[in-house]
């Protein structure tokens, strides 16, 4: 038996161990289990002690990171060597959010020269837009930004507004992703295109929601300002800059970004151009150096003090030892709604693979189905499945020492129910209690057979427990590039190429087939399913 496969043995027999044992039991049996499952790093605090392992399991599931060779693929994939290697490209989003002048490269060429370089030309801008020196065709200052693009084009960038955006902007930066043409009605509504700037965000600039978005976006400027005024008021942001210059973006509007770049990874690159306007430069700084932070961390820490690794173990032990393939996500912070969003396209879209990085069929299962949403909202949503429903779903737990805003006193009553639903999900409340208490209001003893284990909670269901002090700029960016990190470790341990995602790909060739048919194009070929819904829907 190969060293790998001792440790996935191991694992196996871990989850044995735990599946006959309470969680909570293990407070006890281990003195030091809090101090040693809680770790601080790039100013966020992480306890992992609410998850099933035990200390001992713990080091035979550090065993499997180093037998799965974690520490010698962090260290290339830090090198910027070809870690995607089914696009041979590298994944150096370190490099977005390094100091300047750090040296980095990808694939042994130099890049933090045009990091640094794009960065400085993102400044510009931003500080130009926003001190009204950069101003719209007929004079006006710019006070309206629409981002257009799609998945990593898109959702980073939300988030990033949701969480950091002041009350009352002064710039009124909305979003549009889908092809659906609600949202860009939606976003253009009551916007003058004097004062607006539209910024078209696409890796590639073949997307087809992100181009018919601003194609009609252009011609919303373009109806208002004419030809020439519509080009002042359009930006890009693309690895294909020569796309975006034929679509009619001045060059010095086109900003750059790289094919060592994941979509999913790319929200430090330009692709924050329309934040870093909206938000101010200083604040997209900061951003990054918190997420530096948090790679300095990675790098450094060693694997049993190494946040990521830990968080991604955990997963790794409740996905493959314990059988559990959905997580849910739940920051106890508003401002923090999109995260789950945002961690679909991050875990599903990187880990959702069922071969491994050489086409060989993977026997273990990959990434589990992320959900989540606000708290104290889930909670009066799925937090009833999470309690009591037949599956068992990890839960990580992020909250906000801080509020941003408003009334501490609610404040208080929000990060007192992030660790009451914690606990309520670790010790449950066990049958005998709910009896007793039933019988103590007098129901008769029918009642009570009925009642009791409907009202029962069996515990025992893990989460992590993740703590910002203030949701920050520094802090945001430190616990983005946590989940990434955690993500990257998830698929070393599983042998998957974290970087590609063809599995996209199919729908996107059908789409095009089935708009040719819909628009009046030769039909056929397809299922009778298929079929019947193209003849209902074509013109
Ligand atoms: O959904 C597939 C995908 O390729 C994502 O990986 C990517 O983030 C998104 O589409 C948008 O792609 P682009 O930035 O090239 O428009």
């Amino acid at each position: 038996m190969s060293e790998l496969d001792a440790a996935w043995a191991a694992l196996n027999a871990a989850a044995d161990r735990a599946r006959v044992r309470r969680i909570a039991s293990l407070f006890d049996a281990e003195p030091g289990r809090l101090a040693r499952l809680t770790l601080e790093a790039a100013g966020l605090t992480l306890d992992l002690s609410k998850q099933p392992w035990s200390l001992p399991d713990l080091a035979e599931l550090l065993d499997l990171a180093r037998a799965a060779g974690v520490e010698a693929a962090r260290a290339r994939l830090l090198a910027g060597e070809i870690v995607n290697r089914s696009e041979q490209r590298p994944a150096l989003h370190v490099a977005l959010r390094a100091p300047a002048g750090a040296g980095l490269k990808a694939a042994g060429v130099e890049v933090s020269s045009e990091v640094d370089a794009t960065r400085a030309a993102m400044k510009r801008f931003a500080d130009g837009v926003r001190s009204d020196t950069i101003r719209g065709a007929t004079g006006k200052p710019f006070r309206a930004i629409v981002h257009i693009g799609i998945g990593g084009s898109d959702l980073g960038p939300r988030l990033i507004w949701e969480a950091l955006k002041p009350l009352e902007p002064r710039i009124d930066l909305r979003f549009v992703a889908n092809v659906d043409p609600a949202e860009l009605a939606q976003a253009l509504a009551g916007l003058d295109p004097a004062e607006t700037l539209v910024v078209v965000v696409s890796k590639t600039f073949t997307t087809l929601e992100t181009l018919a978005n601003a194609e009609i976006a252009r011609a919303w400027l373009r109806a208002a300002l004419g030809e020439a005024g519509a080009d002042g008021h359009l930006a890009a942001v693309s690895a294909a800059p020569d796309r975006a210059q034929a679509f009619g973006v001045a060059p010095d509007r086109v900003f750059a970004f790289w094919d060592w770049v994941g979509g999913r990874y790319s929200l430090w690159s330009a692709v924050g151009l329309s934040c870093a306007t909206a938000l101010g430069f200083a604040a997209f700084e900061r951003m990054l150096a918190g997420a530096h932070a948090m790679d300095v961390h990675f790098a450094e820490a060693p694997l049993e003090r190494n946040a990521p690794v830990l968080l991604a173990l955990a997963h790794v032990f409740n996905r493959n030892g314990l059988g559990r393939p959905m997580r849910a996500v739940v920051p106890y912070a508003q401002r923090l709604r999109l995260f789950a969003p945002f961690l679909q396209q991050l875990e599903m879209e990187s880990n959702g693979k069922r071969v491994d990085a050489q086409g060989r069929p993977l026997t273990r299962g990959t990434a589990a189905s992320v959900f989540g949403d606000a708290g104290t909202n889930g909670q009066h949503a799925f937090f009833q499945l999470l309690h009591q429903g037949t599956d068992i779903i990890p839960v990580d737990i992020v909250a906000v020492r801080e509020g941003s805003e408003g009334d501490p006193a609610m404040q208080r009553k929000l990060l007192a129910n992030a660790i009451a639903q914690a606990e309520a999900l670790l010790v449950g409340r066990g049958e005998a209690e709910v009896r007793a208490e039933l019988t103590a209001k007098g129901l008769d003893p029918a009642e009570i057979d009925m009642l009791a284990p409907q009202r029962t909670f069996p515990g025992d269901r893990p989460s992590s427990f993740l703590l910002l002090d203030r949701l920050d700029p520094e802090r945001l960016g430190a616990l983005i590039a946590l989940y990434e990190h955690k993500t990257f470790v998830e698929g070393v341990l599983w042998g998957i190429n974290s970087f590609d995602q063809w599995g996209v790909e199919l729908g996107k060739t059908l789409a095009t087939r089935v708009l040719g048919e819909l628009e009046g194009g030769p039909a056929g070929g397809h299922d009778p399913s298929t079929e019947a819904l193209i003849g209902k829907l074509k013109v």
